[in-house]
């Protein structure tokens, strides 16, 4: 059968070659380490931006990606290529051992060491959807006395701009919701459709800010954390880019301050700049008290 003027055009083919510049372009720009066994996934997503940009071939598009002065192309790739996945409560006894021993331990060394910070400061980064801050927001609403006493503030951060719209409106769906607690439900959401919405109390509650981890230029004001959640993100990194991302943490959080990591995640096997601090409901890793 012989292509009519009004086929489709057939998709522009990515060699092996082109998959490997590209996979390393991209880990330059977002730490992302994708291997062979991606080429699927990357494949299809780049092949759907080369059709959208009417650029034809990689070659055009990869031109294109690297040298548009606002960024705007590998912004909109970055946003396809990033895995969201993410649900209320995921990995709950971490929510448990912020409140019940992470808080008060932070808490107990500022009363030793009175300090000109009175706010505890948390950065959810990945925050993917909002669902983890928004359930850190909630956790110490419903569970942590310290609340009364205490000023909080919650950074959530990522690299993808259109998760952050999403994770600021607020609007869930029932599977990402289905482990918060009945009354918790009632309490903060309402049902519209077949969806939830959370309510605007603690959306505010939840500073949302762009950022890509591994550019150390947009982590520089990130700075005098008490505590930092960095869930299901060092996965999708190789040793080098984990490496640089302990550094991070480590600047970013105060002395004493905590890391809580995806229990697929550990610390020890990346930096030994953190101790392990094995608390009855989670393992975590803490900053040095001495450190600067
Ligand atoms: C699987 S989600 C994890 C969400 C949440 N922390 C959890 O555990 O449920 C991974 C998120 O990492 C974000 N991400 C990937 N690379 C990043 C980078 N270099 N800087 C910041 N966020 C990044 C993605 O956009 C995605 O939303």
């Amino acid at each position: 059968m012989t292509a009519s003027a009004s086929s489709p055009k057939p998709a522009p083919d990515i060699t092996h070659e082109e998959f490997l510049k590209f996979k390393e372009f991209f880990y330059r720009k977002t730490g992302i380490n994708f291997d062979l066994s991606k080429r699927y996934f990357v494949d299809k997503r780049l092949i759907e931006r080369i059709e959208a940009t009417g650029t034809g071939t990689f070659r055009s598009y990869f031109v294109h990606l690297r040298l548009q002065a606002s960024g705007e192309e590998l912004q909109q790739l970055t946003n396809l290529m990033t895995v969201n996945e993410t649900y209320f409560l995921r990995e709950e006894y971490q929510f448990r051992c912020l409140v019940d021993s992470i808080l008060p331990e932070i808490v107990s060394h500022r009363s030793v060491r009175p300090s000109t910070q009175s706010t505890i400061r948390i950065w959810c980064i990945p925050s993917s959807s909002g669902e983890e801050p928004y359930s850190v927001a909630m956790s110490l609403l419903e569970r942590w006395s310290g609340i009364n006493q205490w000023d909080v503030e919650i950074v959530s951060s990522d690299i993808d701009t259109s998760i952050l719209r999403r994770a600021r409106a607020g609007r869930y769906s029932a599977r990402s919701v289905q482990y918060v607690p009945a009354p918790w439900l009632k309490k903060y959401f309402s049902k519209v459709g077949s969806e939830y919405q959370l309510g605007d109390d603690i959306r505010d509650a939840v500073e949302f800010t762009q950022v890509n981890l591994s550019e150390a230029a947009q982590t520089l004001n990130y700075r005098n954390f008490d505590v930092i959640f960095c869930r299901n993100l060092l996965i999708y990194f190789d040793d080098q880019s984990r490496a640089t991302a302990a550094e991070t943490f480590y600047e970013a959080l105060n002395p004493g301050g905590f890391i809580c990591l995806g229990h697929s995640e550990s610390m020890s096997r990346i930096s030994p700049l953190f101790k392990v601090r094995k608390f009855p409901e989670a393992i975590v890793y803490q900053k040095g008290l001495e450190a600067k």
